[in-house]
């Protein structure tokens, strides 16, 4: 009833998550979350990747009430009061902040969403990201066009039946648009249940 929501997939996932980002984030710093959906992700991180600072954004009303109440429930002093961010827009509300980041982060979003919000995503990447900062993307991506199991070609279906501008996206393509906004591939890893952590590094 404290506006709260739950995704249990959140549950499935954070820990394995969460030990890739702490392999991969910059020590300290800011790290922006694009797409924190419930903010569940968001106070399990927190906690655990200080002195960093967690910042999370949604651009759904609803899901930035959940993040706050998520806030409010444990009362993190590194994680930030939701941002209202469209990956698909070409200036986000944090450029208007003197607020610099580190890292990226972004689950679960591109192929629940068309493929312009991937391409505004990378591109405020290459905006926001210092020279050597990371962009970390998790979800399931089909490698040289081909599926990689078949959960994943009967869940790239169902997320078509449902948008036809959604779907699995294709990692080969997913690193040429990172390659020419200055991000190159440092690192996938093979996650439970076919899904991947891509690492990209701002040049
Ligand atoms: C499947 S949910 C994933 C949420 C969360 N990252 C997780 O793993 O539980 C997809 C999220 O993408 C967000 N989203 C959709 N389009 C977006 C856009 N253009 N920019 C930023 N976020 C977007 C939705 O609001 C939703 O929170």
């Amino acid at each position: 009833m404290d506006g709260r929501q739950y995704a249990p997939a959140t549950q499935r996932n954070r820990e394995p998550i969460l030990e890739i980002l702490l392999r991969v984030l910059p020590p300290e710093g800011n790290i922006l979350e694009i797409a924190s959906g419930t903010g569940e992700h968001a106070a399990f991180f927190a906690p655990h990747i200080a002195p960093r600072c967690w910042i999370p954004s949604d651009p759904d009303p609803q899901l930035r009430e959940s993040i706050a109440a998520w806030q409010n429930y444990f009362q993190l002093t590194n994680l930030h009061s939701p941002l209202d961010i469209d990956a698909a827009e070409s200036r986000w509300a944090i450029e208007d902040k003197e607020i610099k980041i580190q890292a990226l982060v972004n689950i679960n979003m591109i192929h629940i969403a068309p493929w312009s919000t991937c391409l505004g995503l990378i591109a405020g990447a290459n905006r926001l990201l210092p020279s050597g900062g990371i962009l970390y993307l998790y979800g399931p991506f089909k490698q040289g066009g081909k599926h990689t199991a078949p959960s994943n070609l009967t869940f790239d279906q169902f997320l078509r039946s449902q948008n036809s501008q959604w779907g699995v996206r294709d990692l080969d393509e997913v690193v040429a648009v990172a390659k020419s906004n200055n991000l190159e591939l440092q690192e996938t890893f093979a996650m439970p249940a076919n899904n991947l952590s891509v690492v990209f590094q701002h040049q």
